[in-house]
């Protein structure tokens, strides 16, 4: 075991339970922490989100794996369970372990191996899916098409997984559930009704389109049953599960999916996503009681991101162009010639301040290749915002933060960081933000933080990391009272400090 890895067991021994979730708008690398956190934990649970999330994780000899449904768990071989509030998509779960289990049994890895499969295994790896979860059928996502066009320049820029729907229509009480798949006469009736009343929304979304295909009910019933076979034995009471596990002493890591700013109730409404992915939704979306949650670990990315639409106070350049830019320059995103010789022009022109604002998002969005790991978009890139950041500890309490994408800041002389909102002419005490409406007309404060000239890519011991890297740190921990655990300094597996 590597030393950080020994301190972290260390401190990770106290907890039974640790939540995990995302502080800014997403893909701030919950999925890396989770891998790091995983070895002293039992089981791995997703509390929320579906197949709009995507969270990468790295397998010991580097291969990628991005997990949607499934926890990031899997990749080593943790008792992975998907709880009732998380949305499930039948066919894409299945392809994703599909996919999943291809890369597992390409790995030479010591630790997880092949799955194992058949030969009188019960279940296909230790995977749970609740039983009454939402279940997604093809008119979660036709519905979902037609509420954006209906929008016109006020789109969400959702990830076409149909989880609006699946959240809306299961409050409506009309949702077919996860265990309906197994009674053909509960999963017919559950989706006729749906059906019944998603139908005029349906003909209007072809009258918009008359190229969409509205499938009939019995196909996608029968399409469903054909499949429901393959899980049949992981849908459980998950909620009962995680309980007892609970009680016979496992330790239990609790995934969450997107983040603060994309909670349905917290973020920015109505510019989120659907589901409650703040620290509260662990209690919510598993049916265990808010005593098993006292801590919770925050992910927070150093340049926070965000694809779609909706407010981003700190963000350096414009979201189109920035999502754009991505689109039009595939050959930055490759490794080779063009990238570096790019990337060192921007570096030098924002070392002598003479870069413009796009470029110096550019130069961060290749630096990082920030494209979404589901959809495959540009993501648009922003300072690190201190105002933003005390609004997520407000609400999901953290007792660590994790501090992703330090790396980025290698070579940079300084950088903005937000340190204030200024709203109707008064900065904001920490922790309040205006209405969700009024988010994008804030005035930023900014300061200039020195960074480092040296590399820390890579790097894993807290002592290697320069002095200028440990004094940004020290400073932003008093800015957000929460000490910061971890600290990113790679994609990779290893490139973590253990503070
Ligand atoms: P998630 O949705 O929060 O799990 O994050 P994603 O996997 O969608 O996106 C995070 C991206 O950042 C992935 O490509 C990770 O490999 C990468 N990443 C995570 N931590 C770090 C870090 O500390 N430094 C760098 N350079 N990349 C990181
Ligand atoms: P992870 O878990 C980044 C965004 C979409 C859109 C909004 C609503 O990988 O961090 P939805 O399809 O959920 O109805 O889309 O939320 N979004 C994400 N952005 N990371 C995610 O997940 C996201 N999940 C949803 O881009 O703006
Ligand atoms: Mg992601």
């Amino acid at each position: 075991m590597s030393g950080n890895n020994q301190k972290l067991s260390e401190i990770l021994k106290q907890h039974q339970t640790l939540v995990v979730v995302g502080g800014n708008w997403g893909d701030e690398g919950k999925g890396k922490v989770i891998d790091l956190l995983m070895g002293s934990f039992d089981i791995v649970a997703r509390f929320s989100g579906g197949s709009n999330a995507g969270h990468t994780v790295f397998t010991p000899s580097g291969l990628k794996i991005v997990s949607h449904q499934i926890p990031c768990g899997l990749a080593q071989n943790k008792i992975c369970v998907m709880s009732r509030g998380e949305f499930f998509n039948l066919k894409l779960f299945l392809q994703e372990l599909e996919e999943t289990k291809k890369v597992l049994l390409q790995s030479d890895d010591p630790h997880p191996g092949p799955l194992p499969e058949g030969k009188g295994a019960k279940k296909l790896a230790d995977i749970y899916i609740d039983q009454q979860a939402t279940l997604w059928t093809p008119y979660h996502s036709l519905f979902e098409a037609y509420i954006e066009a209906t929008r016109d320049e006020r789109k969400i820029g959702t990830t076409n997984k149909g989880i609006g729907p699946l959240e809306g229509v299961y409050k409506l009480r009309l949702s077919p559930l996860v265990g309906h798949l197994l009674d053909e006469k509960l999963l017919s009736h559950s989706i006729h009704a749906l059906y019944k009343v998603l139908e005029p929304s349906l003909a209007s979304l072809k009258g918009l389109d008359a190229s969409i295909k509205i499938p009939l009910v019995e196909d996608v019933v029968r399409e469903l049953l054909q499949d429901a076979p393959k899980i049949k034995d992981f849908i459980n009471d998950s909620s009962f599960f995680l309980y007892q596990s609970l009680k016979q002493g496992k330790k239990i890591l609790f995934e969450g999916a997107q983040a603060t700013g994309l909670d349905a109730w917290w973020g920015t409404y109505p510019f989120v996503s659907s589901g409650n992915s703040v620290a509260t939704g662990a209690s919510l979306g598993t049916g265990l009681s808010m005593d098993n949650f006292p801590s919770t670990i925050l992910v927070a990315k150093t340049l926070p991101t965000r694809v779609g639409n909706g407010p981003f106070p700190s963000e350096m350049w414009e979201r189109q162009a920035a999502m754009a830019f991505t689109k039009e320059h595939p050959d930055l995103f490759t490794k080779g010639a063009a990238r570096d010789g790019f990337l060192s022009a921007n570096l030098e022109k924002i070392n002598s301040g003479k870069a413009s604002a796009a470029e110096i998002s550019q130069y961060f969005q290749v630096l990082g290749d920030e494209r979404g790991a589901t959809t495959g978009r540009g993501r648009s890139i922003g300072y690190l915002d201190i105002p933003w950041l005390q609004y997520a500890i407000r609400i999901n309490g953290p007792k660590y933060i994790a501090l992703t994408r330090f790396d980025m800041l290698s070579g940079v002389k300084s950088i903005p960081v937000v340190v204030g909102y200024k709203h109707h002419g008064q900065i904001l005490p920490p922790g309040k933000l205006p209405a969700a409406w009024e988010l994008g007309d804030v005035e930023v404060v900014k300061e200039n933080w020195p960074c480092f000239m040296e590399n820390i890519g890579g790097i894993s011991e807290a002592d290697k990391l320069p002095t200028p890297a440990k004094e940004f740190l020290s400073k932003l921990e008093k800015h957000l009272g929460v000490p910061i655990l971890l600290v990113g300094t790679g994609p990779g597996r290893e490139a973590m400090v253990v503070r």
